[in-house]
C-alpha cells in the first residue's frame, strides 16, 4: 500500500469522478491505456478492485469509495501545507485556479493582466467550461475560485457578485427584425433559434424565461460554443441570446445586431463563489479582495450598453 503515488491517486480521482477512464484521461491529458494501467497498479497495490462495470456503466466498489475519500483528504492535507508555505513566502510564489464559465472568459483575462503585473510570481491556471462543468469542479474541490452566473442551490458557498452579465438577443444585421421596437416574446419563438448546449447556464436561463411564460421555441440547432452560435447568427441560420460581453471585440460594427426584446437585455451577474468551509490561500484571498475592489474597472460595461439601442 505505501507503494502508490500521488499521481496514482490522481488520475484514480479523476477515473472515480468521471466515472469513466476516457473522460479522465482527457481531462489529464493522457491516453486510456495510461489511465487503465495507473488504477490497475493501485487495485494491485489495494488488493480489491476499486471499480465495477456493471452494463456499459462504471461504478465505484466500497473499497474505491474509501479509497476516493481517502485520497480527497490526502490532497486537502497536501494543499493545505502548501497554503501554509505560500504563507511563508507571502505573494512571491503560488498558485491560483480559477474555473469559469463560457462567457466570463471574455472579461477575466483582463481581470487577470493588472493582477499578474502586480503579482508576477504568481502562476495561473484558468478553466473554461459551462456552467454544470463549473459547478463538478466545485464539487471536487478542483480549483480555487469559481465564476458563474447562478450560484447553486444545494452547496454552501461563499458568493461576490462582482459585474453584470446581462443576456441580449442577437440576430444578424439584415434581419427584418432589428428595427422594429419591443418586440414580443411570443414573436421571437417564431423564429428559428440557436441554444447553448445542455448543461449551460445561458442555455437554463433561456429556457426558463420562455417556459415561465409558456411560449414554445423552435430550436433549429444546439451548439457548444458562444464563438460559434455568433458564426452561425451570422451564417442566416437563427436568432440566438448570448451574454453581452460575448460582443466585448466587434461592437456594433460586426455582422450582429441587438433585438429590442421585451424581458431583455435580462439582468445577470457574475459571481466568484467558493465553499463555505474552504480555506482560501493568501494568493486565492488576494484574488477574491481584487475582483471586489476593482473588479468592475476592467470593462467599461457603459459602452457595451450603448450597442443596445432603445
Ligand atoms: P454557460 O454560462 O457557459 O454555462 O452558458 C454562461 C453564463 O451563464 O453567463
Amino acid at each position: 500500500m505505501r507503494q502508490l503515488t500521488l499521481h496514482q491517486l490522481k488520475v484514480f480521482d479523476a477515473a472515480a469522478r468521471h466515472l469513466s477512464f476516457t473522460r479522465a484521461a482527457e481531462e489529464l491529458f493522457l491516453t486510456q491505456p495510461t489511465i487503465s494501467m495507473q488504477v490497475k497498479q493501485l487495485t494491485k497495490a489495494v488488493g480489491l478492485p476499486l471499480f465495477e462495470q456493471v452494463g456499459k456503466r462504471l461504478y465505484l466498489t466500497d473499497a474505491g469509495k474509501e479509497l476516493l475519500a481517502t485520497s480527497r483528504e490526502i490532497f486537502e492535507q497536501l494543499s493545505l501545507f502548501e497554503m501554509k508555505i505560500a504563507d511563508i513566502k507571502g505573494l512571491k510564489q503560488g498558485q491560483l485556479r480559477l474555473s469559469v464559465i463560457t462567457t466570463a472568459k471574455y472579461v477575466v483575462p483582463r481581470l487577470l493582466g493588472p493582477f499578474c503585473r502586480r503579482y508576477p510570481g504568481i502562476e495561473v491556471s484558468l478553466q473554461v467550461t459551462n456552467h454544470e462543468g463549473v459547478l463538478e469542479r466545485l464539487t471536487a474541490n478542483a480549483d480555487d475560485l469559481y465564476i458563474v452566473s447562478q450560484t447553486p442551490t444545494n452547496l454552501d458557498v461563499q458568493r461576490y457578485a462582482f459585474m453584470e452579465n446581462p443576456l441580449v438577443v442577437l440576430a444578424p444585421r439584415d434581419h427584418p427584425l432589428v428595427n422594429e421596437r419591443n418586440i414580443s416574446l411570443q414573436r421571437i419563438a417564431e423564429e428559428p433559434f440557436i441554444m447553448r448546449e445542455p448543461g449551460s447556464g445561458t442555455r437554463q436561463t433561456v429556457q426558463k424565461l420562455f417556459e415561465k411564460h409558456d411560449i414554445p421555441i423552435k430550436v433549429r440547432l444546439d451548439i457548444g460554443s458562444n464563438e460559434a452560435i455568433k458564426h452561425a447568427i451570422a451564417g442566416g441560420l437563427g436568432i440566438s441570446v448570448l451574454s453581452i460581453h460575448t460582443l466585448a471585440l466587434e461592437g456594433d460594427t460586426g455582422p450582429l445586431a441587438i433585438l429590442d426584446v421585451e424581458h431583455f437585455p435580462l439582468p445577470r451577474h457574475w459571481y466568484a463563489i467558493y465553499p463555505s468551509g474552504k480555506h482560501l490561500s493568501v494568493v486565492a484571498q488576494t484574488f477574491f479582495d481584487y475582483l471586489q475592489a476593482e473588479g468592475r474597472e476592467a470593462v467599461d460595461l457603459g459602452e457595451l450598453m450603448k450597442l443596445i439601442r432603445h
